[in-house]
């Protein structure tokens, strides 16, 4: 019978075809197999003669199977390197990096212009107590400004002392700075705040930065010039102009609303110059009663106080004109007005 020829072995040039001989040939029904099987058959004599013969032949093509398989699968890889070609000289790709929020890098700001004029980041809690938020703000249980902060109160348990809310402005930390420091003080506090309010400057949450200095012998002098530094600093101008206009928030007296002066170019307001007024924070001298509030003597102690909407200052400064993308999340906002690392 036919075997099978080495030679078909060794020029098999696919590993299917391969396949197919080594079953021909050493599978179950294969003819090498049979061949094996004729050894039961024979005289002890025949097999002694014919054994080692027999082996021989299964050995020699199970060997040259073998060999050629190897073969047929180094040449696969090197047909398969030759047409996938890696250019290592390629620039990589660059990973898909986020950017800087514009209110983290207005907050970095902020810290960095007062960290030059001696003052420290102070943070407190967004879930506050009334105590903090108001009480402690010379801000009693039946004030009107507690309405008009459009408060989000959390569902009070049953005999608490305090009602829990989110923060409706930084102010309540700097209550929490008099309790926990010794003046004096030069703290400014940026953060997260809290109202129900939404519409094109308005959002539920918003962020402010508040500012507080407590020492001995601090006018109404200090409080403006700090604010002029600040936001000479702040617009990269030297031709910011202040105008302070009497106000009342009940945690200072006197009080003092801030608008700046811009003027237009291109139809946009430009901060710097005073062709037109534009509100951007409140202020005042710390109100003694605040100042007694948090168990300092407000003979000794005097300051002022300030607070600034962030995502204001930012849009100001780098020309947004919608509050509410600033928290949509939205990948093709962060990319044009984020900043790189
Ligand atoms: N907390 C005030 C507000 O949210 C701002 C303010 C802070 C005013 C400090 C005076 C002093 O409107």
């Amino acid at each position: 019978p036919k075997l099978v020829a080495l030679s078909e072995i060794e020029q098999c040039d696919t590993p299917a075809r391969l396949e197919e001989i080594r079953v021909q040939t050493l599978g179950k029904s294969g003819s090498i197999t049979a061949l094996t099987k004729t050894l039961g058959s024979m005289t002890d004599e025949e097999r002694r003669a014919q054994g080692p013969i027999i082996h021989a032949i299964k050995q020699t093509i199970s060997d040259a199977i073998g060999t050629r398989k190897v073969a047929l699968e180094d040449a696969a890889l090197d047909a398969r390197l030759a047409t996938e070609t890696l250019d290592m000289t390629l620039p990589a790709d660059v990973p898909a990096g986020g950017t800087i929020h514009p209110v983290s890098q207005v907050m970095d700001e902020l810290a960095e212009i007062f960290a030059d004029l001696g003052f420290a980041v102070a943070t407190g809690p967004e879930i506050e107590d009334d105590w903090h938020n108001f009480t402690a703000l010379n801000i009693p249980e039946s004030h009107p400004a507690r309405a008009m902060h459009d408060t989000f109160y959390f569902p009070a348990p049953d005999g608490a002392a305090r009602k829990m809310l989110l923060r409706t402005h930084t102010s309540p930390v700097q209550i929490r700075t008099m309790l926990n420091q010794k003046p004096p003080i030069r703290i400014i506090a940026p953060g997260r705040t809290y109202r129900s309010d939404s519409d094109a400057t308005h959002t539920p949450m918003f962020h402010q930065v508040e500012g507080l200095v407590i020492d001995k012998g601090i006018t109404l002098g200090h409080l403006k010039w700090t604010l002029e530094t600040f936001l000479k600093a702040f617009f990269e101008r030297d031709d910011i102009v202040l105008r302070l206009r009497p106000s009342y928030f009940p945690f200072t007296e006197p009080s003092a609303e801030v608008d700046v002066g811009f003027t237009m170019e291109k139809g946009k307001r430009v901060i710097g110059g005073s062709d037109g007024w534009m509100e951007v924070l409140g202020s005042g001298m710390v109100h003694p009663k605040v100042i007694a509030a948090c168990g300092l003597d407000p003979e000794e102690w005097q300051g002022f106080a300030f607070g600034c909407g962030i995502d204001r200052l930012a849009m100001l400064k780098y020309g947004m004109d919608d509050l509410r993308p600033f928290f949509d999340g939205d990948i093709r906002w962060l990319k044009h007005y984020g900043f790189s690392g």
